[in-house]
């Protein structure tokens, strides 16, 4: 694995792996790497001839000074995750290599009106700004690629792939499942900043978002109902500050007007002095499917409502199987893609 730290390097290198015929796969990164950013790269190498993850703590995404000084900064350690999961090269430069001039202000800069102007857009002004604009800087240097991003940052996935689609950037995007601790509490590189107390407080994203689709299994559910019920969990808890609770439309993130076709919950909440984000797939008026209660009008997709931009994996699978465990068993304890299970969220209807 080669370690490298210019744009021009990071370039040419891709740009030679395409030229042996190779399909490059890029893994964007702020660092702090943990088992969720490992299944994004161990699924770009599994796919791809050429894997390479960047890692980069993007200031121009960051809300405060303190944030962003306080973001943890790990690069041996992020070395190693990223050889072991089969990276053939990191691309890790200083922010002058993406940002001359810096700390001046950087003139050029992508905004995704309406996408990026709501939920993470709305409570943290400017973040999808300097999301979308590293990507695009990141994606137009590496040329044409699989570029792999978590489900867990959904709104972000979105964004990503409709300025790919706006700017004919030469990218698929690929969508990852969300890795979580057993408990349910998604990998996040900032859950290293939350007391044993808050981390277990945290639990509450997930639940909420438990509590949610099983109200969705309701008769006479509708998105209010829904949200009641992801606010129920999300503000009763102590330690936990609730920002949003939304039903929104999967693909363009609007708020839901009735609970019909592909749907996502969405929950942020502060927990201490941490802003963490969580969401799960909400897909309704389906057949009823495997052993779910006879009462459900409820399915639980594979997370990626995206699923005909994936790219063909190797696998010979059903377009609703779990992915192959292989692929996701990342860590010990570790629970990918739990998303897809739902039924211990199935619990009585009020008056049912
Ligand atoms: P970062 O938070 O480091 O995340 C890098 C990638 O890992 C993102 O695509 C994110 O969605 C994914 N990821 C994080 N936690 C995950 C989890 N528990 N399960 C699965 N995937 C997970 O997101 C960013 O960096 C930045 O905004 C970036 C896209 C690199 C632009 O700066």
């Amino acid at each position: 694995m080669r370690l490298i730290d210019t744009a021009a390097q990071f370039s040419s290198m891709l740009a030679e792996a395409r030229s042996r015929a190779l399909v490059v796969g890029l893994v964007p990164t702020m660092g702090a790497l943990h088992d969720g950013h490992r299944s994004l790269l161990e699924r770009a190498a599994d796919e791809c001839g050429f894997a390479a993850a960047s890692i980069f703590v993007n200031p121009l995404q960051f809300d405060s000074g303190s944030d962003l000084a306080s973001y943890p900064r790990t690069l041996a350690d992020d070395l190693s995750v990223a050889e072991e999961a089969g990276a053939d090269l990191v691309f890790a430069p200083g922010v002058e290599e993406m940002y001359p001039g810096y700390p001046e202000p950087v003139p050029t800069r992508v905004h995704v009106a309406s996408l990026g102007d709501r939920l993470e857009g709305a409570s943290r002004p400017g973040h999808f700004d300097g999301v979308a604009t590293v990507v695009t800087k990141l994606l137009a240097l590496a040329g044409p690629c699989r570029a792999y991003f978590g489900e867990k940052d959904y709104q972000q996935l979105a964004l990503v792939r409709r300025l790919v689609e706006d700017l004919s950037l030469p990218a698929d995007i690929v969508g990852c499942p969300t890795v979580r601790e057993p408990g349910g509490l998604a990998l996040s590189s900032r859950n290293v900043r939350l007391s044993e107390a808050e981390r277990s407080a945290a639990l509450a994203l997930h639940q909420s978002l438990q509590a949610g689709r099983a109200a969705s299994a309701c008769p006479g559910a509708d998105p209010a109902s829904v949200r009641n019920a992801m606010w129920e969990v999300l503000g009763s808890r102590p330690l936990v500050e609730p920002d949003y609770a939304e039903v929104v439309d999967a693909h363009s993130l609007e708020p839901a007007g009735s609970l019909s076709g592909e749907l996502r919950l969405l929950v942020a909440a502060k927990v201490g002095p941490v802003r963490l984000i969580d969401n799960l797939p909400l897909v309704v008026d389906e057949p009823l499917t495997g052993d779910l209660p006879a009462d459900s009008h409820l399915r639980s997709p594979r997370d990626d409502p995206f699923s005909s931009h994936r790219p063909a994996v190797p696998h010979d699978r059903r377009p609703d199987e779990q992915l192959p465990d292989k692929k996701l068993s990342v860590g010990s304890g570790l629970v990918p893609a739990s998303d897809n299970h739902q039924r211990g969220a199935i619990r009585l209807c009020a008056g049912a």
